[in-house]
C-alpha cells in the first residue's frame, strides 16, 4: 500500500488568527497524540529544551516561528525597542539546546531582516519576518522530496533499511524527513521495502517515534533494541543505513543521535551502506571537522528514569549522558545525500 501522509497532523503548524503555534508533543507518543497550544516565548523554548519538538530541522522551524510569534506579542512603534526585544528573544531560543545547527542558522534568518529593512517600521518588518518564515517551511518541503529521490536512487524492490533515532517528518515539520524520505519516496514509486528501527536509547526516538510514523504510513517497520543491530546485520541482508544529522562539519564528520557512531562501526564491519540524509541548511562550514561539534549533554534522569517513576539506577551512580556523537566522514560510506545531490566526504581527503 502507498504511503498516505494525510494520517498524521503536521508536526508544527501556526494559526494566524489567534497567534498560537500547535505542535505535536513528542514526548507523548506513540501512547498519545497530544496536541500543545503555544502563545508564549517560554512555551517556545520549553517545548525545543524538553523536546516536545525535536529534530534539527524542525527545532530550527519551531524557532522560527517563535519568533513570529513573539514579534506579534510586541505592542510597540519603536524600532529599537523591537529589536532589542527580538533581539534577547533570538538569544534566548537559541540557548535551549546547542547541537542542531539548523537551530542557530533559522534564528538568525530570521533576525538578518532587521538589516535588510533597516529604519523600514515595526509593522513591515513583522510582514517580512512572517514571509521569511513561511519560505522556511517551504524550503523543508523541497529539501525532503530532492532527498527522498537521490536516496530512493539507491534502494530497490524488497530492500531491507536500517535507521536510527527519528528523522523522518515528525524531525523536520515536513512530509517525509530527511533519512526516511528515501524509505517513503520508493514507496511511493511502488518498491517494498520496509525497516529495522534502531530504538534510539535513551529517549527512544526510533522506537517511539520512527516506528510510529512508518507504521502509520503503511511502511513495514520491526523495532530492534540498540545493542541488537550488530546481529540482525550479521543475520540479514540490510540494504543501506539511513541516518538523519544535527550538525556536518566542512570535513564531513557527522554529528547524530548517540549511537550513530557506534552503528557506522558495525556498518563498517558488516560492509553495510552507510548514508547521512540532510539539507544543506545542517552543513556547518565554520568547523572544520567534528571536533568542534558542542555536543549537548542531558539530564541523567533520561538515562536512568526513562518512564518509570523511580531510577533505574543507585542514586550514588554519575551518570554521563551526551545527547549526539559524531561519526567520521570516512566511516559514511555511502555518502551524504542533501536536497542538492550526492556527496561523499572521503573523496575528498587525498
Ligand atoms: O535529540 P533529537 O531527537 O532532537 O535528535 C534528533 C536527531 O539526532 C536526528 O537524527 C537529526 O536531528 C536529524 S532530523 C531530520
Amino acid at each position: 500500500m502507498k504511503g498516505n501522509f494525510k494520517s498524521l497532523p503536521p508536526a508544527l503548524s501556526y494559526d494566524p488568527s489567534t497567534n498560537t503555534m500547535i505542535i505535536i508533543d513528542q514526548t507523548a507518543l506513540p501512547g498519545r497524540l497530544s496536541l500543545k497550544k503555544l502563545t508564549t516565548i517560554d512555551d517556545v523554548f520549553y517545548a525545543i529544551k524538553n523536546m516536545e519538538v525535536r529534530g534539527a530541522p524542525l527545532i530550527g522551524l519551531t524557532a522560527a516561528y517563535g519568533l513570529l510569534l513573539y514579534a506579534n506579542t510586541i505592542r510597540t512603534d519603536d524600532r529599537l525597542f523591537f529589536w532589542s526585544q527580538m533581539k534577547s528573544a533570538a538569544n534566548y531560543l537559541k540557548s535551549a539546546r546547542p547541537t542542531a545547527v539548523n537551530l542557530f542558522r533559522d534564528v538568525d534568518c530570521v533576525m538578518s531582516v532587521f538589516r535588510t529593512l533597516a529604519g523600514a517600521p515595526v509593522e513591515k518588518i513583522i510582514d517580512e519576518i512572517k514571509f521569511r518564515v513561511g519560505i522556511l517551511k517551504e524550503a523543508i518541503i523541497k529539501q525532503e522530496n530532492a532527498i527522498g529521490k537521490t536516496g530512493a536512487a539507491f534502494l530497490k524492490d524488497g530492500d531491507t533499511v536500517m535507521t536510527y533515532c527519528n528523522a523522518g517528518a515528525l524531525a523536520t515539520g515536513g512530509k517525509k524527513g530527511t533519512a526516511l524520505a528515501p524509505i517513503y519516496t520508493g514507496h511511493e514509486m511502488g518498491l517494498n521495502l520496509s525497516v529495522i528501527a534502531c530504538e534510539t536509547r535513551p529517549v527512544l526516538q526510533g522506537m517511539r517515534l520512527t516506528a510510529f510514523e512508518l507504521a502509520k504510513n503503511n511502511v513495514p517497520v520491526q523495532v530492534i533494541c540498540d545493542n541488537m543491530a550488530a546481529t540482525v546485520m550479521k543475520q540479514q541482508p540490510i540494504a543501506a543505513i539511513f541516518v538523519g544529522a544535527d550538525r556536518i562539519a566542512a570535513n564531513g564528520d557527522v554529528a547524530n543521535k548517540i549511537g550513530t557512531y557506534g552503528l557506522a562501526t558495525l556498518a563498517l564491519a558488516h560492509q553495510v551502506p552507510f548514508y547521512v540524509c540532510a539539507p544543506t541548511s545542517t552543513l556547518d562550514l565554520d568547523l572544520p571537522s567534528g571536533d568542534a561539534i558542542p555536543i549537548e549533554q542531558r539530564d541523567g534522569a533520561e538515562l536512568t528514569d526513562l518512564w518509570f517513576a523511580s531510577s533505574m539506577a543507585v542514586q550514588t551512580a554519575s551518570v554521563y549522558n551526551p545527547s549526539f556523537d559524531v561519526t567520521p566522514y570516512h566511516m559514511i560510506t555511502g555518502g551524504i545525500i542533501t536536497e542538492n545531490g550526492f556527496w561523499k566526504p572521503e573523496a575528498h581527503h587525498g
